[in-house]
């Protein structure tokens, strides 16, 4: 074989030689694959450099926690799994029963049953309900399931990690079709909007990286949670504060996030009910209250910086998708809080609303989103009262600043 060769061929020629140097396949392995084989599943499963990548990787950051999304027969799983230490966990999400299936069996010939779960379901629901109990973060993240639903993974997986954790994603590049918008294709967009989101995100700093191999041209990205964009300027995370300004804004999000986890326990037609308080229904306030936050931080840093689009035209969220974006909303304020402390909270700011000029010192903004939270959330918890949901209405969460400090 030569560089004269067709690249295809070549790239895989290379790959089967890096793969016998540094990857070979043993029993479990050739199981799995076998496994999947017979059961007519797509060859869409990493190669074994890439396995052997993600494993390489997860030793080098000492990975404890590890999920996947996106199991098949569990082949990417094993080598992960194989990567984590003594008392280490990996959770993988499959939507399909007999796929989950197949990988469990394939993970128990591996000797790995004990440590790895595979939770069968929309990985989009697996992830609200993990965020919603509030699972401890994760290490080391592996997204590779359907690729139009990227997005959506990509805010959840930042919501279920800390600083440090890596978040993977595969299949980014697609034969180069990701840096084309007329593809038509649902995966390419998921990937282009994935792409969009983690270069503006505020808790992400990544690298892309074009792979060719056994599985053609093809690309991974590689993602670090921060702090978040200007963490020397905020408290560090985990203590609690003392300075006033950091204990409202903490306390501003803690109450939101606790509001939205007992809406969680709402149907549908209760999460919308109509009241004639505030916004007009839970969804509409803690919408209203979430899309503030992202509003002031916007204006509070100031031109260049632009306001946003308001998030409160959909009408159509969950609460958990709004726990996701409420984190978001935490860090970025956090972050604009600590310029404008930097600033001096007494420079004044022009801002227009509704057509309106005023001038406001960054004090004011600060204490108006703090203040204007508690305001709507007030609403919410007399909203919560009226609907009468019984374990919820008769026992409505504390949510003053006492009980966050004792709490939080
Ligand atoms: N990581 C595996 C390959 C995963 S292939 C490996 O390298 O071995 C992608 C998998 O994602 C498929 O098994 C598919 O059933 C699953 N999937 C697709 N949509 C999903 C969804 N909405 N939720 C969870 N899993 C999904
Ligand atoms: C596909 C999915 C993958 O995860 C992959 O690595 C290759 C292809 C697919 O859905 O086509
Ligand atoms: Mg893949």
């Amino acid at each position: 074989m030569g560089i004269d060769q067709e690249p295809a061929s070549q790239w895989a020629a290379v790959d089967r030689a890096v793969e016998d140097w540094l990857a070979p396949a043993d029993d479990a392995l050739h199981h799995a694959t076998a496994a999947a084989t017979r059961a007519g599943l797509p060859e869409i499963a990493v190669a074994p450099a890439q396995g052997r990548l993600l494993q390489v990787i997860a030793r080098s950051i000492g990975a404890r926690r590890i999920l996947e999304i996106g199991t098949l027969a569990g082949y990417s799983a094993i080598w992960l799994a194989r990567a984590l230490p003594a008392g280490g966990r990996l959770v993988t999400l499959e939507l399909d029963p007999a796929r989950a299936e197949i990988a469990r069996g394939n993970l128990a010939h591996a000797g790995l049953a004990d440590r790895v779960d595979v939770v069968t379901g929309r990985a989009v629901d697996s992830l609200d309900a993990m965020i919603t109990r509030g699972e401890a973060p994760y290490d080391l993240i592996f997204i590779d399931a359907d690729k139009e639903s990227c997005p959506q993974y990509l805010e959840r997986t930042v919501a279920l990690s800390r600083a440090g954790t890596l978040i993977l994603v595969d299949n980014v590049v697609r034969r180069g079709r990701l840096i084309d918008a007329n593809t038509g294709d649902a995966g390419v967009d998921g990937a282009r909007r994935m792409m969009d989101m983690v270069a503006q995100h505020p808790r992400l700093e990544a690298a892309g990286i074009q792979t060719v191999g056994a599985k053609g041209y093809d690309g991974l990205l590689i993602a670090r949670v921060t702090e978040g964009r200007d963490a020397s300027a905020s408290p560090a995370h985990g203590a609690r504060p003392s300075d006033p300004l950091d204990i409202s804004l903490a306390h501003n999000a803690w109450a939101t996030r606790e509001l939205l986890r007992a809406c969680m326990k709402l149907d549908a037609a209760q999460w919308h009910k109509r009241f004639d308080v505030g916004p007009g229904s839970l969804h509409d306030t803690l919408t209203h209250i979430v899309g503030a936050m992202l509003r002031w931080a916007d204006r509070i840093d100031g031109p260049p910086r632009a306001v946003r689009p308001s998030i409160e035209d959909s009408t159509q969220r969950t609460p958990s998708e709004l726990l996701v974006l409420l984190e978001a909303a935490e860090t970025d304020l956090a972050a604009s809080a600590g310029r404008a402390r930097q600033r001096g909270l007494e420079t004044a700011l022009d801002v227009t609303l509704g057509g309106t000029p005023y001038r406001f010192t960054l004090g004011a903004m600060l204490t108006h989103v703090t203040t204007h939270g508690m305001h709507h959330r007030a609403q919410c918890l007399n909203m919560l009262r009226r609907l009468e949901v019984a374990g919820l209405s008769d026992a409505l969460p504390e949510l003053d600043v006492l009980e966050w400090h004792a709490r939080a």
